[in-house]
């Protein structure tokens, strides 16, 4: 009696697929992607940013040293300069300066020592030589209109000192010396009061730019510590690139989980509402065959009754009789399907008709108030 109805081979009804058709399944690769790029693109563009902002740095770095030491040659020039020059001992590398036309250029101290005057510019030259020597920077005092024809500036410095002339107060760029990077430096010397003494015959007036000094600097201390700089940018860069991106991929990973995981759990209620309208639909048949397969019954009853028990036709009726019981236990399966059971196969989930079919009695006295309720009155055994 409580045999299941073999719908499939493997006794099971397959659901029907509508779900899985109507529900593409949605997986965000593509906005990672594009969320990786734009990452990538903001680590390039500030990494390039940055590295622009270490390079100036380091020009600037530079560029104070070369104003540190320019300062220094403008304050021990303006000392020497207050005092009208300075006398020193003359030696083979301090020998008269002949460019120097004042009297008493050289004067002799009581225990007979010459002594020369050493203007500013004389001193200045000395200086930067001593500079050269022992920190590796050079340093150049000129002007356009020279004194000393040694004094002459090169085609970078004329540049400069026309720059200076036009109002600007400082110039610097990267040049290459003797195959070496150097940073030069070029501020200009401007007339004062105390160069007058000197300076007035040329024609030189107060404020007037009486010429410049020069300085280079050499840069390799300063880009070994921009090489270290960079690196260690290009190092965090690195870093948070490869945080960014692993974390947007982990990040979307869990999320298509996420997603998948809803996607599947509403395909199973839509399926779930699926077939619970086609097992109503099957309940209500069965209900309704009832009453004909009844009527059947009855009739044949009857007929069997008025009938001879020998009569070849009583065989004939039972058979229709026991056929007809048959149809009656099939509806009764069919409306004990309607209390479904699924399982999951790798396919999908199909209905399980043995565990459908075979239920407690509670559960199909339940399920026949709600939907065979008539059925099973009128069942006949
Ligand atoms: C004691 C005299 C004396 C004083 C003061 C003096 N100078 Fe000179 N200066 C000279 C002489 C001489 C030269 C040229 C020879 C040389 O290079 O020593 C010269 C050269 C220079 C030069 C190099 C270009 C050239 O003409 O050969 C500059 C620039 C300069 N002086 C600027 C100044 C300024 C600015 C002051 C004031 C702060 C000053 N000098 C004060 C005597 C003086």
């Amino acid at each position: 009696m409580n045999q299941p109805i073999p719908i499939d081979q493997d006794n099971t009804l397959r659901k029907p697929d509508i779900a899985e058709k109507h529900q593409k399944p949605i997986r965000l690769w593509a906005p990672a992607l594009v969320i990786i790029c734009v990452w990538s693109l903001l680590i390039l563009i500030s990494w390039i940013w940055l590295t622009q902002v270490i390079r100036s740095g380091t020009l600037e770095t530079a560029r104070i040293e070369a104003r540190t030491v320019f300062r220094n040659d403008v304050t021990y020039r303006r000392w020497n300069a207050i005092h009208g020059g300075v006398y020193a001992p003359v030696t083979p590398e301090t020998p008269p300066n002949k460019y120097l036309k004042i009297k008493n250029r050289e004067i002799k101290t009581p225990d007979g020592i010459l002594l020369t005057k050493i203007n500013p510019a004389y001193m200045t030259r000395q200086v930067h030589e001593l500079a050269g020597q022992t920190y590796g920077h050079k340093g150049h005092i000129t002007s356009l209109n020279p004194l000393r024809p040694q004094n002459a500036p090169d085609a970078w410095e004329t540049g400069a000192l026309k720059r200076f002339e036009k109002g600007e107060t400082e110039v610097s760029s990267l040049e290459i010396i003797d195959k070496i990077n150097h940073l030069r430096f070029m501020r200009p010397l401007i007339t004062e009061k105390s160069c007058l003494n000197c300076h007035a015959e040329q024609g030189y007036k107060l404020g007037e730019i009486r010429g410049g000094i020069s300085v280079s600097i050499p840069m390799a201390a300063h880009t070994a510590v921009e090489k270290a700089n960079v690196m260690i940018l290009g190092l965090i860069y690195a870093f948070l690139w490869t945080i960014g991106v692993s974390g947007t991929l982990l990040g979307i990973f869990f999320l298509n989980r996420q997603i998948q995981k809803r996607q599947q759990a509403e395909a199973m209620v839509m399926q779930h509402e699926k077939m619970e309208g086609v097992m109503e639909m099957a309940g209500a048949v069965c209900h309704e065959l009832n009453q004909p397969l009844q009527m059947i019954l009855g009739n044949s009853e009857i007929m069997l009754l008025d009938l001879e028990p020998d009569n070849p036709l009583s065989k004939r009726i039972i058979n229709i009789q026991n056929q007809v019981k048959r149809m009656s236990r099939m509806t009764r399966n069919l409306i004990q399907v309607t209390r479904y059971e699924t399982k999951q196969f790798p396919q999908g989930k199909v209905i399980d008709i043995d565990k459908a079919a075979k239920t407690d009695k509670a559960a199909k006295i339940d399920k026949a108030s709600k939907t065979g309720k008539a059925a099973n009155d009128k069942m006949p055994q």
